[in-house]
């Protein structure tokens, strides 16, 4: 008695990207419900894994660098094969771009489908051994008409995109994607095996009360960056300073930014001459979801989805959060002029 029943009316990730494309009125191919469904599968895998990375010798290094110079650890070697052995065998792939793998994977003739995905398979490698939220990121193009599928197919601004989202890995596994009709928030339902959208229509509020940057880099920052710290740490107008909060995993990161607003910044500066972030599987990924959301995503010059890239790890400079907040920084580079 009093008792609820649970509810059967639930909304998996699956039925709302097949919902949307109902709406649309598109004679939906299923192709991109697909793709999605392998990258799930990945996250779900991952998920798993590190959960039980402490007790199955997960943690530490793999002992070999990537072409990032880092040192790879064992969660980024793992959460590499996954997504490019499921995005194969899917068959919804023509080309795969990983901060793994040096060189792009162009998918065989068997299994090549009509999708670009690049990825950052795990990102906030430095807080796994701490047991700190860390993630996924993706982006997803469709290959130009008439390509066969090649670099050149991932060579394209972040505005060209169908696709993007990230899974963040926390005290609960979080899907969050947009489609380029806003931005939808999905909790892994660990017994169903399911994404439940738990965070329908994300929408940044227009302004925050938190920075995120990591400031022991301060040294080496620019008289913009810098101006605009000072500004909202010591504000001259009786309002009260922004808090700071960094994780140091850029999904973290963002997921709080888009759920509470302010600011995640990862500037150039003096020694990171192009700031640290990659353009492709960090930057536009996350810019197309933060706009989706209403905020704004910008180098401080220049909007990021505008960017052409040239190789497909380089890096760029990455401001992104509530609009009137990075609005505010932007007035910082207009004055550096
Ligand atoms: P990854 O672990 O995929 O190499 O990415 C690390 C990135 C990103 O997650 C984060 O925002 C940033 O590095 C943190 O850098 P710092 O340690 O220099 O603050
Ligand atoms: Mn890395
Ligand atoms: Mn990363
Ligand atoms: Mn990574």
């Amino acid at each position: 008695s009093g008792e609820e029943l649970p509810s059967t009316d639930i909304i998996t990730l699956t039925r709302h990207v097949l919902a949307d494309q109902f709406e649309l009125g598109h004679a939906a191919t299923g192709d991109l419900t697909l793709l999605l469904t392998a990258i799930q599968v990945t996250s779900k895998f991952i998920a798993t894994n590190v959960r039980k990375a402490r007790l199955i010798n997960l943690v530490g290094l793999a002992g070999e660098t990537n072409v990032q110079g880092e040192e790879q650890k064992k969660l980024d070697v793992l959460s590499n094969d996954i997504m490019i052995n499921s995005l194969r065998a899917s068959g919804k792939t023509a080309v795969l771009v990983s901060e793994e793998l040096e060189e792009a994977v162009i998918i065989e003739d068997k299994y090549k489908g009509k999708y670009c995905v690049v990825f950052d398979p795990l990102d906030g490698s430095s807080n796994i051994d701490a047991g700190v939220n860390i993630g996924t990121i993706f982006g997803i193009y469709q290959v130009a008409p008439g390509s066969s599928g090649t670099i050149s197919d991932v060579l394209r601004p972040g505005s060209q995109m169908v696709a993007a989202g990230y899974t963040m890995y926390g005290s609960s596994a979080n899907l969050v994607l947009t489609t380029g009709r806003g931005v939808n928030g999905y909790t892994l339902d660990a017994a169903l095996g399911e994404f439940i959208l738990t965070h329908p229509d994300i929408k940044i509020p227009s302004r925050g009360k938190i920075y995120s940057f990591n400031e022991g880099n301060s040294m080496y920052f620019h008289q913009p960056v810098l101006n605009y710290l000072n500004s909202i740490k010591y504000p001259t107008n009786g309002k009260s300073p922004y808090s700071a909060r960094y994780i140091g995993s850029m999904v973290a990161d963002v997921h709080r930014t888009l759920l509470y607003g302010g600011i995640f910044g990862y500037p150039d500066d003096k020694k990171s001459k192009r700031g640290k972030l990659r353009l492709l599987y960090e930057a536009f990924p996350m810019a197309f979801l933060t706009e989706q959301a209403g905020g704004i995503a910008t180098t401080g010059r220049m909007r990021i989805l505008d960017i052409v890239p040239t190789s497909i790890h380089e890096r760029c400079p990455v401001f992104l959060g509530s609009k009137d907040d990075v609005q505010d920084l932007i007035k910082f580079y207009a004055e550096d002029a």
